[in-house]
């Protein structure tokens, strides 16, 4: 067997809380996309409670050899502490972004046309908004020195010249591939140049390699006129590029401009070797159980692991057709649902059918084999 026929290894992570619903349904979409190899393996609470660490090296090995990773979520209030030597679910996450070498992360952002209403902001507000946050993810004060005395605490926020530039790299090429749908390649880099050390780095190394490229549109700004515009105006941003925390940040409040968190995908890579694809929206622990999760920004992140990860750009394409197609006929999980109260209902907008996990998997495996 020649290495292009074999199947695609896919590494699936289901994690906590929600984790293991949306992950079950996305192997449901993958059986209908293609033939895969797919192992499941323990992460965050449920490696804690397995083997009493978010992370074993048995896992990371599993995931090296893979050609990608698929997580669901990790943590809940079952492993909440503050006991800074008490093991943490989400050392499971950063541990696997650092030992795959994971420090870009793709977090893109486009409202359904069929969800503008769902959005808490204005349609008129939303309208044409398209864009990508691009978030360094192995550096700055998630991986800094920390500590803690009687009196005090501290995390430290550190950048090399090369992690700027590398992840800087990654915006520019991301903001080129985009620029050929006929807009120009433009960047936000986001910084708090005003205030710190790193950021000044970030912002002096940033202009310096955006200057090596005359294509490109580079703009810089600070952390909180960026909060403050994406919500006034989210339409003008293409690109931003952004650093490990403001990135975490700024992409959960680009991420309520689609009407919900539940509809986030991301993509994290490195330089060669397998990326990590999951679901901004995190472990929901409140509704784990229920049948109610929100499975599209697990699908929206098989489409980009397709896509980023495993070459099959074309499959990538006819899942997310498929999730716009369902969401135009109505269908909603209740995370969907949330209609501002006192608003008319719109005449050019079908009638919401609020469905649980299950039945809008079903919906876009249908929609996928229509197709
Ligand atoms: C995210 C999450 C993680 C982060 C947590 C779970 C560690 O919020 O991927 O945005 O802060 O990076
Ligand atoms: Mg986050």
């Amino acid at each position: 067997m020649t290495d292009a026929d074999r199947r695609p290894r896919i590494v699936a992570l289901p994690g906590d809380g929600i984790g293991p619903e949306i992950v079950a349904s996305a192997r449901r979409l993958l059986d209908a996309v293609g033939e895969f190899e797919v192992t499941e393996h323990p992460v965050g609470g449920a490696s804690i409670d397995e083997h009493g660490t978010a992370l074993t090296d048995e896992v990371l090995r599993a995931c090296e050899s893979a050609d990608a990773v698929l997580l669901g979520a990790v943590g809940g209030p079952r492993w909440e502490t503050t006991d800074p030597d008490a093991p943490r679910p989400e050392q499971g996450l950063l541990g696997l972004r650092k030992g795959l070498g994971l420090y870009a992360n793709l977090r893109p952002v486009r409202p359904s046309a069929a969800l503008a209403h769902a959005s808490p902001l204005r349609e008129e507000r939303i309208r044409n908004t398209d864009l990508l946050v691009v978030r360094e993810l192995t550096g700055g004060i998630y991986f800094g020195d920390r500590g803690r005395s009687e009196a005090g605490a501290h995390d430290t926020c550190e950048y090399s010249v090369a992690e700027i530039e590398r992840i800087a790299g990654t915006a520019f090429d991301a903001a080129r591939a985009r620029a050929s749908g006929g807009k120009g390649a433009r960047v936000t880099s986001v910084d708090k140049a005003n205030v710190l050390e790193t950021s000044r780095l970030w912002r002096e190394t940033v202009d310096r390699v955006a200057a090596e490229h005359q294509d490109l549109e580079l703009e810089d700004m600070l952390v909180d006129n960026a909060a403050m515009q994406l919500v006034a105006a989210p339409s003008r941003f293409n690109v931003i590029l952004t650093e490990n925390m403001f990135g975490d940040i700024l992409s959960d409040e680009a991420a309520m401009l689609t009407g919900s968190l539940g509809m986030l995908p991301s993509a994290s890579l490195g330089d060669g070797g397998p990326g990590l694809f999951e679901p901004v929206h995190g472990s929901a622990p409140d509704i784990a159980g229920t049948g109610t999760a929100n499975p599209l920004a697990t699908f929206l992140s098989v489409a980009l692991m397709l896509r980023y990860g495993l070459e099959r750009p074309g499959d990538a394409d006819r899942i997310e057709s498929a999730v716009d197609a369902v969401l135009e006929r109505g269908l909603r999980t209740p995370d969907l649902c949330w209609v501002e109260p006192g608003r008319p209902p719109m005449s050019d907008v079908p009638a919401e059918v609020e469905v649980g996990t299950q039945e809008m998997t079903d919906a876009v495996i249908e929609e996928l084999q229509r197709a």
